[in-house]
């Protein structure tokens, strides 16, 4: 295959066929590895094959920053290393289709099937894209920002763009990276160098970067117009096949994830054994806010949402800030201010009596996020069948 040159753990769970890659890690190996997850098990989202870098090639990587700009310009790897601050933050990216899986059993969407595996986190370093950006000078008409990968596709390199006022806005924390954990981006993740965006749907953090494009408007890359898109949930396959339309519309585009979560513990239908147990048992899992909003509550219920309790939510990120220099793999200073935002995943959990438990026939859990957004009950259907949240659902299995 094209990416024989790419190493992978035997672990992730391939969604799609020998090729492309895409994958997720099994969900309770995700979930226990807790807040940081390893490279081997981050999950992978490619269109096409991996660019092969040689880590001799590294160096002279080159990107270029040109359109609507007074000072467009081209600068190697080596150079935004050595011209530029290199900061580093915890990120959750996550995928779009997360928990696709569920649309597609009520009703087949365009996409394949991501368990709630489809997000992972990481100690990004990089330096902040405004840095780059504010050297070329954007002129009066600038409103875009462009970006283009090295995949070579049916359609064209890979593309999409962001609003410019986001790049440049520091609380948004969007970076070029090119670590990992303390470590160079692997040939899946985007090595040598990659976009970061916190708190958006995953597909606008473009991978084996080599461009810049500042626009007055949004990108024509054909992945920007037919993908990441909540088209109506009116709209077929077939009538989105037969309507350009529908994709033109960028009202459609999704750039803010929503909030989200899913339960780990107990697994979906896992033999739960009440007898002889301890009193209480600990139902976990993670959540997650769009657009650097904080999740401020979890809730669970036992009765399909007729009540409702409170569970504890545990924010890892918060130590990084407070420690800051501190934390032995943080190697820069944090030029970004985002004390104020979240840029990942959060953990919650609520000890629920096992005598309860026994008489329940599912556990649901739903949450909300500082602007007050909640997941909703129901599936919100679209053809793409992204941005996925209703409240999560396991049903528990009882023995003795
Ligand atoms: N960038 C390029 N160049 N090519 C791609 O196929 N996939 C996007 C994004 N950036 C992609 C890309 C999508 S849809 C997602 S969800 C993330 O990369 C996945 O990043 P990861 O594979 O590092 O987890």
């Amino acid at each position: 295959t094209p990416d024989a040159h790419v190493p992978r753990d035997g672990r992730l769970i391939r969604l799609t066929g020998v090729h492309p890659f895409n994958c997720e890690a099994p969900f309770r190996d995700l979930f226990d590895e807790g807040f940081l997850t390893s490279p081997e098990l981050f999950y992978v989202r490619n269109h096409g094959a991996v660019p092969e870098v040689l880590d001799s090639d590294i160096a002279g990587w080159e990107l270029s920053i040109e359109g609507l700009v007074e000072n467009p310009f081209k600068i190697t790897f080596a150079d935004i290393l050595r011209q530029y601050e290199q900061v580093t933050y915890p990120i959750t990216l996550v995928c779009a289709g997360n928990r696709r899986k569920e649309q597609n059993q009520v009703r087949k969407s365009k996409g394949f099937s991501w368990g709630p595996a489809g997000l992972s986190t990481a100690l990004f370093t990089g330096c902040a894209m405004s840095d780059l950006i504010r050297t070329a000078r954007p002129s009066r008409k600038a409103r875009y920002v462009c970006m283009e990968g090295a995949d070579k596709l049916p359609n064209g390199y890979y593309g999409t763009s962001v609003k410019l006022n986001w790049v440049m806005d520091p609380n948004r924390g969007i970076m070029l990276a090119h670590k990992m954990n303390g470590e160079m981006l692997t040939p899946d993740h985007g090595k040598p160098l990659r976009a970061v965006i916190p708190g958006q749907i995953g597909g606008r953090s473009v991978k084996w970067i080599t461009k810049i494009i500042i626009t007055a408007e949004p990108s024509d890359n054909w992945y920007h117009i037919y993908d990441n898109r909540v088209l109506p949930t009116q709209v077929s396959p077939e009538e989105s096949a037969n309507n350009d339309f529908w994709w033109r519309d960028e009202r459609y585009a999704i750039y803010d994830l929503n909030n989200n979560s899913a339960i780990a513990y107990p697994a979906h239908e896992e033999q739960l054994c009440l007898k002889g147990a301890p009193e209480t048992y600990r139902v976990r899992g993670y959540a997650y806010g769009g657009g650097g909003r904080r999740i401020t509550r979890a809730e669970i219920t036992l009765d399909r949402g007729k009540t409702w309790r409170l569970a504890h939510i545990d924010y890892q990120e918060d130590a990084f800030r407070r420690a800051e220099d501190d934390v032995k793999l943080y190697d820069g200073t944090l030029d970004v201010n985002w004390r104020e935002t979240c840029f990942c995943w959060c953990f919650w959990d609520l000890d629920i009596a096992v005598s309860e438990l026994a008489e329940a026939k599912d556990i649901m859990v739903r949450t909300m996020d500082e602007s007050m957004n909640v997941q909703p009950r129901d599936m919100y259907w679209s053809v793409l069948g992204m941005m996925n949240n209703p409240w999560f659902r396991v049903t528990i299995a009882k023995e003795g």
